[in-house]
């Protein structure tokens, strides 16, 4: 069956689009959506049009499968000039969410009505793009200039309530009429004249509203290259007439869709869902249900954890050996929710419904009976066993038992349980209640039930979860590692922390690995002995440099928190230099760039190999939503795509002498560099 379907209700010739899953306009759609037009336009019967989707959404956007080939015709742009062209007025009926091509085809419509748990936007600036069928010089005109600008270079969708408000919607339908009160709005209508197109009204701009916007939202866009396309486009609106906008949107979008950042946030955007997926997992394994959650160790990361649940109405009981310990973790708690109150992230009413889950508890019989119980307690093996062992013993048959471990071994914490299949890793990233990304490690006997049941829950809290084997840091820290050798190395050999930290920071990371230390702390890890002096961190802390806090670390700090070099610092580094015989010398940003990120892509190509992850897309999904890493460079195996296998192999030859003791390549980025393959 076509998946674009007419038929008459009276004089009312309704367009039904049934493309699962998210009525993407692909080309069958466009196809489907002229041939109705010509039937419109040939019927003298039919006096309106109404144009509506079936299933879970109005069309989602263009079909993002189709971009990097030729798209056949019908294109989307003719296609939407020919639909705000027809003499009979169309109405779009919105469910579910308007975005992209499927909001522009709504602007093109002549009236919009949705139903008031619709969803409307243009998103494109997030796959490094513009909207590209009219949307940069309908919208303006339909909106207001600084409206669309928020609404174009930001990405995020609005509800159908403010798309009222500010007019991109004639009308709001009962959640479950639309069907029938769209056809009856075409109805009352359909004689109306002129038809009310949006090409012909004006955009009209403040003086100076986008300069101010581009100062406003500077730091946002730093980087990127479609947020500065959107706002030139959007100016078109504002000064050409309609024609002459739609050629420079034309123009610019042709531009943005053959960049390498545009490659790389669609890469992003296939890898995120990909990354849901699980290799091996036998179709229809039954999930476990999660009604409720333990967490033992109310620290940094067992609050944070406890939030992501609580939020969702999930209750939490958490564990600490000491009442104060208790006491504070569950204070901080209470306080953060005071903060998301506080910034209009919830209401009142919802951080007290939150609050009111919490269940703080010192004794353990206490999580005989939840259905996962997440372990938080400090990262030491011994510990955790200790914990696991009485864990075992009280947790009811079946309840998933999980550890927040960053780098041990998640197979040796599951065997002292009688139950190794109901283990599992679940590495959260701090702030636990705020950061995206979930590490899901997969132990040696995890069983598929708790795999799934653990991937599910992920998306249930709105993360981004990624399955990682078991390996010293799994996949992100154990890339880490290298980068912070590397770069601590290089100090050593002459290179300022400004100077590693600048390479950092034009690549687009928003922070140098020296920033990072002195924000966190220098003496995390300290043995709080001045007279060992292992480290340059050691010698620093040593020195009361202690980061950020005391006003200086590597770098120094004013009452503002402003950095600047610090000759402190670099006396100290000077000396540690010495004190261990290495020469410093004049060292290039080229030289940081092989040695900080060609290194990280060796051990991401080791990761691959070992099959400690599923894909190398899974190892991009880490790095752009746990570390940082810019999404327009599409992660490390994204870029090593880019940079080419041959280039990293041959950088890190040149470096090799540098590289360390420990130092060895990966065979699968030296098979990829022979035979010219990609990762991706
Ligand atoms: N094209 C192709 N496939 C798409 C798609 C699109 N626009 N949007 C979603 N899909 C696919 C997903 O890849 C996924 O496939 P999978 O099941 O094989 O993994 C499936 O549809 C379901 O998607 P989600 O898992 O994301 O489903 P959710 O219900 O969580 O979210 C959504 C639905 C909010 C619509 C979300 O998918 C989304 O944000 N989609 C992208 C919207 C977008 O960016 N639109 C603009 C496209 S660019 C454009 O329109 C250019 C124009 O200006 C010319
Ligand atoms: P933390 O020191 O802030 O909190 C640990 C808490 O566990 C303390 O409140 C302590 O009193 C409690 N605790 C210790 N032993 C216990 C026991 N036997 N029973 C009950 N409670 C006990 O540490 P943090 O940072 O929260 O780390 C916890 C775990 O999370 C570690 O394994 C760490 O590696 C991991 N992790 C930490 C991240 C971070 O950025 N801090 C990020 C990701 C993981």
């Amino acid at each position: 069956m076509s998946v674009i379907t007419t038929h008459r209700d009276g004089d009312v010739l309704v367009v039904v689009s049934n493309n699962p899953p998210v009525n993407a306009l692909g080309f069958a759609v466009r196809d489907g959506l002229a041939k109705a037009l010509d039937e419109a336009a040939a019927d003298p019967a039919v006096k309106a049009v109404v144009i509506r989707c079936d299933g879970r959404t109005f069309f989602a956007g263009a079909d993002i499968t189709e971009f990097g080939g030729p798209m056949k015709d019908p294109q989307l742009p003719e296609l939407l000039e020919r639909l705000e062209a027809l003499d009979k007025p169309v109405v779009a009926a919105i469910h579910g969410t308007a975005l992209g091509g499927g909001l522009e085809t709504a602007l093109a419509c002549h009236y919009r009505i949705a139903v008031p748990s619709a969803k409307l936007g243009l998103p494109e600036v997030k796959l490094g793009i513009l909207p590209g069928a009219g949307g940069t010089q309908r919208l303006p005109r339909v909106v207001g200039v600084a409206a669309a600008l928020e609404m174009i270079v930001g990405g995020a969708p609005i509800g159908a309530k403010k798309a009222s408000d500010i007019g991109l919607l004639d009308r709001l339908a009962g959640e479950d009429s639309l069907a029938a009160e769209a056809v009856a709005f075409a109805r009352d209508i359909a004689e109306k004249r002129p038809l009310p197109r949006t090409s012909e009204k004006q955009a009209v701009a403040e003086p100076g509203v986008f300069d101010a916007f581009r100062a406003a939202n500077a730091r946002k866009m730093k980087g990127f290259e479609a947020p500065e396309a959107c706002i030139q486009a959007i100016q078109a609106a504002a000064e050409l007439p309609f024609a002459q906008g739609l050629e420079v949107e034309r123009k610019l979008i042709r531009q943005l869709m053959a960049s390498d950042q545009s490659k790389a946030q669609r890469h992003i955007f296939f890898a995120e869902r990909a990354a849901a997926k699980i290799d091996g997992l036998a179709p229809g394994t039954p999930l476990i249900p999660v009604k409720s959650v333990g967490i033992i160790g109310a620290g940094t990361m067992g609050g944070g954890i406890a939030m992501n649940f609580l939020s969702i109405g999930i209750p939490v009981t958490i564990l600490e050996m000491q009442q104060e310990a208790l006491d504070r973790g569950v204070a901080t708690i209470g306080r953060n929710y005071a903060g998301n109150v506080k910034s209009g992230r919830m209401t009142e009413d919802q951080a007290k419904q939150a609050t009111g889950l919490l269940k703080p508890t010192l004794d353990y019989a206490d999580l005989g009976q939840v259905d996962l119980v997440i372990e938080a307690v400090f990262e030491n093996m011994d510990v955790k066993k200790e914990v696991f062992t009485r864990l075992d013993k009280i947790a009811k048959p079946g309840a998933i038992l999980a550890t927040n471990t960053s780098y041990l071994d998640v197979d040796e914490i599951a065997a002292v349980t009688s139950r190794p299949e109901s283990v599992v890793g679940l590495h959260f990233f701090s702030p636990a209640n705020v950061m995206k990304l979930l590490e899901v490690v997969r132990g040696a006997k995890t069983s598929d039930s708790v795999l799934a049941t653990a991937m599910a829950l992920a998306k249930q809290i709105r993360k981004i979860a990624v399955v990682a084997g078991v390996c010293h840091g799994f996949i992100g820290n154990r890339m880490l590692k290298p980068r912070q050798d590397q770069a601590g190395q290089l100090i050593l050999e002459g290179a300022k922390p400004a100077d590693v930290d600048r390479v950092f920071l034009d690549f687009g990371f928003p922070m140098g690995p020296f920033q990072l230390a002195d924000l966190a702390g220098l003496d995390i890890g300290w043995h709080r002995d001045p007279t060992r002096r292992e480290s340059v961190r050691d010698a620093l802390c040593a020195e009361g440099r202690l980061g950020q806090k005391t006003g200086g670390g590597f770098y120094d700090y004013d009452e503002k928190r402003n950095r600047t070099p610090s000759p402190v610092a670099e006396r100290i580094i000077a000396e540690f230099a010495a004190a261990k015989g290495i020469a410093q010398r004049a060292i290039s940003d080229e030289e940081i760039r092989e040695r900080c990120l060609y290194t990280m892509v060796n051990e991401g190509a080791k990761i691959l190999e070992e099959g400690k992850a599923q894909r190398a897309s899974d190892i991009d999904v880490v790095w752009v939503f746990g570390y940082g890493w810019p999404v327009y460079r599409g992660g490390p195996m994204f870029w090593a795509d880019l940079v080419g296998a041959r280039t990293i192999v041959d950088g890190l030859k040149r470096q090799q002498d540098r590289l360390g003791p420990d130092f060895t390549l990966s065979p699968l980025l030296v098979a990829k560099a022979e035979k010219g393959e990609t990762f991706n």
